[in-house]
């Protein structure tokens, strides 16, 4: 029988996706490799997954099939030296001191430190909140930032899109738009080449998202991150690109394991051992991100032949990498799960494009997981839904209240 945790994570990816479920699900019959027609090679085996991650002489994330093809569409085939040429490794080296745990701590504090005072204080007070809000409005501060957007740029671009003058609604306006730029990637399963009408589309969300990089990277503090990135020599055009590279990469899967996390938490009872144990935060963290997996699926093409775990892949084939299936078959959510090797963190991907905002993500799962436990008592879940036709299937509302 189904756990609740699994119950809940299965309906909440149908609703993203009707199919998603039956394919990550079934995925795990593709262990090592399977090859399915149409679609390409799907993966399912975490030491495949790595091998081909650390690959980079047969396997590009450039080509139709891979994320960096869709990119190169929307903003230009300049980001394919920012995702794979010399210039990739260049602008890794040169951002990697923004991504440490000092910088990213501080970047939590600085951003979204106010807004989880106010989190634990309705929570003490007995008030409902939904998570699931607080998440996207908690991650459209930390993309305002990544983007150099203020509250009254925001209000400028997307102003017509208000529907109150709360001060979190630039935020969730901010949130949906990247959202919905994101969501422009459902249907590329079989091909990465976006129609025009989504093309079109895409690139009026990029305009209008980067239009504020300019004066921010000339204006922005050093505590930025478009302010570090004029000040370690990045030129315009390449902060620009990795702000919007962030931005999408980061937005709509943060927020999804933020609401996520809150929702494992409670549906595993979990909670309460973390109350009694908060030393075992960070095993809660890992856990909600090998379970959640928001980067279900990770495409990559083949650009030579090759031979992998006794298939020969066939350049132009396309290769999927299940990273869901490979990380739930690990076992249920549980905070008392020790790291695991084999996995690792398979979840942020691997090789030279491993997560860049990998940090980051600790950081602020950490700062709501202490958030939701500062008042030293457990949450119930008042109402639950799940958010319909999106890329990143997450919860449209998870409303908590603390109880005994
Ligand atoms: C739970 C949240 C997140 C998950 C699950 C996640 C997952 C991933 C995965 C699987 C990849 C590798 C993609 C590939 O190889 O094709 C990746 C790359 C990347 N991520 Fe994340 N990510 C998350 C949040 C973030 C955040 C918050 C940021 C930025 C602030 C970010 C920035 C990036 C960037 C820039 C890359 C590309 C790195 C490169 O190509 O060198 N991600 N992410």
């Amino acid at each position: 029988m189904l756990s609740a945790t699994k119950r809940h994570e299965l309906t909440l990816l149908a609703a993203g996706q009707p199919w998603l479920p039956a394919l990550l699900l079934a995925g795990r019959a593709a262990k090592p490799i399977r090859k399915v027609p149409k679609l390409g090679w799907f993966v399912a085996d975490p030491l495949v997954a790595r091998q081909i991650y650390n690959d980079s002489t047969h396997f590009s994330i450039v080509s139709e099939g891979a994320a960096g093809h869709w990119w190169a569409q929307v903003i230009g085939d300049w980001v394919e030296d920012l995702f794979e040429g010399p210039g990739h490794t260049d602008l890794r080296n040169k951002v990697r001191d923004l991504f440490i745990a000092k910088h990213t701590d501080a970047l939590v504090d600085r951003v979204m430190g106010a807004a989880l005072k106010d989190l634990v204080a309705d929570l003490g007070a007995g008030r409902t909140v939904d998570i699931a809000e607080r998440a996207r409005v908690l991650v459209g501060r930390s993309v305002s930032d990544l983007v150099g957007m203020s509250p009254d740029d925001i209000s400028a671009i997307f102003g017509d899109h208000f529907t109150s003058d709360d001060p979190d609604e630039p935020f969730r306006v901010l949130f949906e738009h990247v959202e919905e730029l994101v969501n422009l990637a459902i249907g590329t399963m079989a091909s990465t080449t976006l129609d025009p009408v989504a093309l079109e589309r895409a690139r009026a969300l990029i305009g209008k998202l980067s239009s504020s990089i300019p004066a921010a990277y000339e204006r922005a503090d050093g505590d930025t991150t478009l302010g570090r990135c004029r000040e370690l020599g990045l030129e315009l055009e390449h902060a620009s690109g990795l702000a919007m590279l962030m931005a999408v990469a980061g937005t709509d899967t943060l927020a999804s394991a933020m609401s996520r996390m809150a929702a494992l938490l409670h549906d595993s009872r979990d909670q309460r051992i973390l109350l009694a144990m908060p030393e075992r935060t960070p095993d809660a963290v890992r856990e909600t991100l090998r379970v959640t997996s928001p980067a279900y699926l990770v495409g990559r093409s083949v650009t030579a032949d090759v031979e992998i775990a006794g298939r020969k892949l066939v350049a132009g084939e396309h290769v999927k990498i299940l990273t869901w299936s490979i990380n739930n078959a690990v076992g249920d959510f549980s905070v008392n799960r020790d790291y695991v090797p084999e996995t690792r963190q398979l979840w942020f991907g691997g090789g030279r494009h491993l997560c860049l905002g990998a940090q980051l993500v600790h950081s602020e799962l950490t700062a709501l997981l202490q958030a939701l436990t500062a008042n030293g008592r457990p949450y119930e879940i008042v109402e639950r839904r799940y958010r319909r036709k999106v890329f990143i299937p997450t919860y449209e509302v998870l409303r908590i209240r603390l109880t005994d």
